[in-house]
């Protein structure tokens, strides 16, 4: 019997740390910024392409104030409420002590300043696939942004969500790197890869979700429940969504359809994002959307 008990400790300790091996928060070495300098045009770019602020302005902003990042929006969800914290660069209430190297983690892997995890609320289960000389630069443009005093919110979460420990299994499970069309032929078509897969997060959004909140990535933009309840958000591959390019134009630049009815939801804050982008980008986005597998 105490034989038993041992092996089954030595079991469950063995289990247990390789657990905490395989779900400890990640973070790349700062020697691989060696040699890379920030570019704050190209920074701007990433932050419109990556909607920041959709998320970490205060709701109902526009123009400039859209760039006072002071957070506070609530993201209702299976697993509770949450609340977009201050990104602005305000030294105690925001990121303004943060360094570049900490942007990268938060963005590749998740991982907070203080080595936790993050709550995929924060797509960086998209923005992992983002370049090092992307990050680096959005660093450098969040730094010139009016620093906001302003005191986080706690998320609102159920048990055993509230627990970020948890989270490790879950990034063990569904934080992956590699891209999601493998093969994509045209450098166009690899920018709108990027522009989608990596930045702009569609398919945090238009993608379904399994039971444990991992992106079903057989059925990639196929269409999803609104997370907050009301109504569904469309399936946008071309098993669904005919719309030809100049329509797909028309309605990123103005928001209005081919009905001439005018986009509402969400997708109202992404046209704000994507109005703000070089034409060649949003050709680049659209080429990817008839790219990619039709589902119906
Ligand atoms: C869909 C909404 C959403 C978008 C888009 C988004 N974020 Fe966030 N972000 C969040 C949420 C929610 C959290 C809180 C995560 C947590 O507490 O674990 C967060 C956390 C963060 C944090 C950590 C802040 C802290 O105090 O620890 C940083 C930094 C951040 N986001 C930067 C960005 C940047 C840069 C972008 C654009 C490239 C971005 N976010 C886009 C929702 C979003
Ligand atoms: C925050 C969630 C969210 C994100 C992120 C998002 N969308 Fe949407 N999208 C929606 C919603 C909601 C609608 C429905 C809008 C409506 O009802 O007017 C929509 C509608 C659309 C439509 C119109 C489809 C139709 O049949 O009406 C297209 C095209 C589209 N999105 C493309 C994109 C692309 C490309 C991206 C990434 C750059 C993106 N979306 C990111 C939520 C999102």
């Amino acid at each position: 019997m105490l034989r038993f008990l041992a092996v089954l400790i030595a079991l469950c300790a063995i289990g247990f740390g390789v657990f905490w091996l395989v779900t400890k928060p990640q973070t790349t070495e700062l020697s691989a910024l060696d040699g890379i300098l920030p570019d704050i045009a190209r920074g701007e770019a990433v932050f419109i392409a990556g909607g920041c602020a959709s998320c970490h302005s205060a709701e109902g902003t526009e123009g400039d104030v859209r760039l006072e990042l002071i957070g506070g929006r609530s993201f209702p969800s299976d697993f509770g409420i949450f609340y977009a914290p201050n990104i602005s660069p305000d030294p105690e209430t925001g990121v303004g002590k943060w360094t570049a190297l900490d942007l990268v983690n938060a963005m590749k892997h998740g991982t907070s300043p203080g080595g936790q995890h993050y709550y995929p609320a924060f797509p960086y289960a998209t923005y992992t696939r983002a370049t090092l000389e992307d990050i680096v630069s959005l660093h450098a443009y969040l730094m010139t942004l009016p620093a906001v005093s302003w005191q986080n919110r706690e998320h609102d979460l159920t048990f055993p969500f509230n627990i970020r420990f948890t989270l490790g299994g879950w990034k063990f499970l569904f934080l992956d790197e590699g891209w999601i069309l493998p093969d994509v032929p045209t450098p166009e078509l690899q920018r709108g890869r990027y522009l989608v897969e990596a930045l702009g997060h569609c398919g945090e959004c238009h993608t379904p979700r399994n039971l444990l909140g991992g992106m079903d990535e057989s059925r990639w933009l196929a269409g999803a429940p609104n997370p907050s309840g009301r109504g569904s958000i469309p399936n946008i591959t071309p098993g669904k969504l005919i719309w030809d390019e100049s329509e797909l134009m028309a309605y990123f630049t103005s928001g209005f359809t081919p009905e001439f009815d005018v986009v509402g939801g969400h997708m109202s804050e992404v046209v704000e994002n994507l109005k703000q982008m070089p034409e060649s980008d949003l050709k680049a986005i659209i080429a990817y959307l008839k790219a990619v597998p039709a589902i119906d």
